[in-house]
């Protein structure tokens, strides 16, 4: 078993491949896993919530397009190739304008929506 686990871990991955089974937005799906954190990748367009996560950092990597990370004091803009960490306990918005699909790093388990609960909050996430 401890094989088989290894052989589908160790598979190239492809990002478009992966994106291209995304259909929904601010619905992150995982497509890959190491040492206790997860690789996301998620499309996003519009605003989502408020939100902080108290016990996790988050790493939002531009893959294609842009978007405005607003934090309560400032707002950055996040082009494609560039990154964006949040730390735990800073409030954050992400929001497009355009579609734009992001990669996510943070540890397994990170709750989309951190500590609110809404309609945009996903708990099962898809392995894609
Ligand atoms: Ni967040």
């Amino acid at each position: 078993y401890l094989i088989l686990e290894k052989f589908i871990q160790m598979q190239v991955v492809n990002i478009n491949d992966k994106l291209s089974q995304i259909k929904e937005y601010w619905n992150p799906a995982i497509a890959g896993e190491l040492n206790g954190q997860h690789i996301k990748l998620v499309k996003f367009k519009g605003t989502f919530v408020w939100h902080k996560h108290d016990d996790e950092d988050e790493m939002f990597y531009v893959l294609k397009g842009s978007f405005n990370m607003e934090l309560r004091d400032k707002k950055v803009t996040l082009h494609e190739h560039e990154f964006f960490i949040v730390p735990r306990g800073v409030e954050h918005r992400p929001e497009a304008e355009e579609e734009v699909a992001v990669m996510l790093f943070e540890p397994a388990g990170t709750i989309n929506t951190g500590n609110t609960v809404n309609a945009f909050t996903k708990m099962e996430l898809q392995k894609i």
